[in-house]
């Protein structure tokens, strides 16, 4: 199987996030942070060093600041809801995938806040400007994704950012797309609060993911219960992670997390960035060829995250994802991958599209025989 789904998750991942998930299964998997056992100790310490590499990959100064999650999607909505308040008002972008949106709308509806959503370019590209003129008196938050995950756009974070910041306005950024390819600094981009998969760029198994919470926010949990600390009080600890860590931890996905983000050090973030930039350069450039291709994506190293977007005149997008699977044994998603926002900004509300998306451990030939198929499947059909 070619795999050229790695936006929805990665795969394969690195042989070290295999084996250490197993290793903590087999040999040590006990409850972190609720023994003083060996087991539960040794538990504790990978959950420790699994904080610490998030911190270091995105240079966040505390790792305590850092809440382990299931995945984006419960990060996000810890962020979200967690944070806003009846009567504030947020700013969101045109190319937010559901996670963001969904919440924000039963916000909105439930309890009264307010959501500005910001339109782009036809790629979806924001001007940063029109963050700053969309600002209120009662903005509370600034919400951007990384990336999108329907077309790659990379969007101006750091910009984004600074304008947040200046209005002391909180600035959540979704990685769910460039986490583990674009360096993110949470320092330089003045982002309060980051949520992020771990189960994507970042290598590691589903059901992992984390939030990290500037010192200065202050997320009420949306669950509460016990920590493994301060067992005597009836209330939830207010101290960071314990504050928004409720229940058993997954300690063997934490720890295949950890593995992975290893892996990406190994390599180096650059290294990987390039390589993906050169194989979704090389994919767009040669897709872009073919006669009957319609592309959505940008083809810049810099401002695309490693996916194609693209329909086949006359065909439904669904159908070219199943013929490149069964025909071809090529993995794809085809629809509107749930970011409906994203697609009425790329004028593919009707029809959906179908993504191919790299990963790194995606090679040339791959691409070369992807690029193939799809001539072989346009040509039926133009
Ligand atoms: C931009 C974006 N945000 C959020 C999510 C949700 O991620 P998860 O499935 O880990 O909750 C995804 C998943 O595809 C995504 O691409």
């Amino acid at each position: 199987m070619i795999y050229l789904d790695n936006a929805a998750t990665s795969f394969p991942k690195p042989e070290k996030v295999y084996r250490e998930i197993l290793r903590c299964m087999r040999e040590y998997c006990a409850n972190p942070g609720r023994g003083s056992h060996r087991m539960s100790i040794e538990s504790s310490r990978v959950v420790i060093q699994a904080r610490e590499s998030v911190a270091s990959l995105f240079n966040i100064s505390d790792p305590l600041q850092v809440c382990f999650t299931k995945n984006a999607t419960e990060a996000l909505n810890i962020a979200i809801k967690g944070v806003l308040k009846p009567g504030d008002h947020v700013i969101t972008t045109c190319m937010e995938h559901n996670a963001v949106v969904r919440p924000l709308k039963t916000l909105e509806r439930d309890a009264g806040i307010e959501i500005s959503i910001v339109q782009g370019n036809e790629f979806g590209e924001i001007n940063p400007e029109n963050i700053k003129r969309a600002i209120r008196k009662n903005t509370r938050m600034v919400i951007s994704t990384f990336s999108s995950n329907v077309n790659g756009i990379v969007m101006p974070i750091e910009e984004m950012g600074r304008i947040a910041g200046d209005h002391g306005i909180i600035f959540l950024v979704d990685a769910s797309q460039g986490a583990g390819t674009f360096p993110i600094d949470v320092e330089k981009m003045h982002i309060d609060m980051l949520a992020a998969p771990g189960h994507k760029g970042l290598l590691g198994p589903q059901g992992t993911g984390f939030l990290y919470v500037a010192r200065n926010v202050k997320p009420n949990p949306i669950m509460e219960g016990g920590t493994g600390s301060y067992s005597e009080y009836l209330y939830q600890p207010d101290i960071m992670p314990d504050l928004l860590e409720s229940g058993t931890l997954n300690t063997p996905g934490i720890t295949g997390l950890n593995s992975g983000i290893e892996f990406i050090e190994s390599l180096g973030l650059e290294n990987l960035k390039t390589y993906k930039g050169i194989l979704t350069h090389y994919m767009h450039e040669e897709l872009g060829k073919i006669k009957g291709i319609k592309l959505y994506s940008k083809d810049s190293a810099e401002n695309n995250s490693g996916i194609v977007a693209l329909n086949i005149e006359n065909a439904d997008c669904t159908e070219v994802s199943y013929i490149l699977d069964k025909e071809y044994g090529i993995a794809t998603r085809a629809g509107l991958h749930c970011a409906p926002l994203a697609h009425e900004t790329l004028g593919t509300i009707r029809t959906g599209a179908v993504r191919l998306s790299v990963g790194c451990f995606n090679t040339a030939d791959e691409v070369e025989y992807t690029v193939k198929a799809l001539a072989e499947i346009a040509n039926r059909f133009t």
